[in-house]
């Protein structure tokens, strides 16, 4: 993996992390303190000492050498909001020693810094994907990617051995801690996922205040490149500004209830691409938001007669 896989994978791992948090702190009751233990110390271990040091140490001093300055600019405001993120780690560490040692009074406090932090790192994350990385490959010389992921190695490999690997296995139980209790059927988040990627075609889903929640096959190959940085934004900026009302009428038309689906076909070369909005509703009709889906169907158009028998 490149150096900006590398840290983008943190980065991805962490933000479902962070959002496991935020569901358990919002659910009745709070967080177990199993939960809250392994919340904090991945927030800790992983994300304070162990990937923010990877920039800190092997990433931010390199592009400072390659011209961006580390005072007054994105490099400035990356290193900030790194210090000011582990203050919040570190206000966290009595809070937790209270409530595991019984207080569950201080739970409310904790959940609070839990938040703010929250807030800090996802939008931290969003710039250095976005902003910072795209920057830093920039300026950065031919030789300089291999030394920023051997400077990860090694600064993992002083953590301890499979620091990264045991990290995000805690990071997929505390995931799971979570979203088992919601999931019916019991299939957890990872299931799921991979169902929803075997299908053969593209799904994006946009949340009922029309932002962008999810893709599906986000690391195969896609009629329709997505990147994670729409996830968040509202559905009217991912479109190009002619289409805006066409997609502004179809959402209008699935609030009001007034239409089940919008399709389109279009041609990419020899392909024939199958594209439809619908609407997705509770089971009690609430509107919880539009799923797209994208569909190469020229294999699908071409087909006659019948086949009843396994193919060679
Ligand atoms: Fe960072
Ligand atoms: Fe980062």
């Amino acid at each position: 993996m490149t150096w900006t896989e590398l840290l983008k994978r943190d980065h991805e791992v962490t933000e479902r992390v962070l959002a496991a948090g935020e569901k358990a702190f919002a659910a009745k009751g709070g967080p177990t303190n199993a939960f809250i233990g392994m919340l904090v110390d991945y927030v800790t271990h992983y994300v304070d000492r162990c990937h923010n040091q990877k920039e800190e140490q092997h990433l931010f001093p390199l592009i400072e050498k390659r011209g961006i300055p580390s005072i007054g600019g994105p490099l400035a405001v990356m290193l900030a909001e790194h210090r000011q993120a582990k203050e919040y780690v570190a206000a966290m560490q009595p809070l937790t020693t209270a409530v595991l040692g019984g207080d569950r009074a201080r739970l409310a406090e904790l959940g609070k810094i839990f938040a703010d932090y929250t807030e800090l790192v996802k939008g931290h994350f969003w710039k250095e994907n976005d902003i910072l990385y795209p920057m830093a490959l920039q300026v950065m010389q031919p030789e300089d990617g291999d030394a920023v992921v051997r400077g990860i190695e090694k600064l993992e490999a002083s953590l301890g051995p499979g620091i990264r690997a045991r990290y995000y296995k805690l990071a997929d139980d505390i995931v799971a801690a979570v979203d088992l209790e919601d999931l019916a059927y019991g299939l957890d988040r990872k299931t799921l996922a991979a169902m929803l990627n075997a299908l053969p075609l593209e799904l994006s889903f946009i949340d009922a205040d029309d932002t962008v929640r999810y893709f599906s096959h986000e690391h195969g190959d896609k009629i329709f490149g997505r990147t994670r940085g729409a996830i968040g934004t509202k559905v009217q900026n991912c479109h190009p500004q002619k289409s805006v009302h066409l997609v502004n009428q179809i959402l209008a038309e699935f609030k009001a209830g007034k239409r089940s689906v919008a399709e389109f076909w279009i041609d990419m070369g020899p392909r024939k691409i199958h594209i439809r909005y619908w609407p997705v509703r509770d089971p009690d009709g609430r509107y919880l938001g539009c799923m797209e889906t994208v569909q190469d169907v020229s294999g699908i158009q071409k087909l006659s007669g019948q086949r009843r028998l396994l193919d060679a």
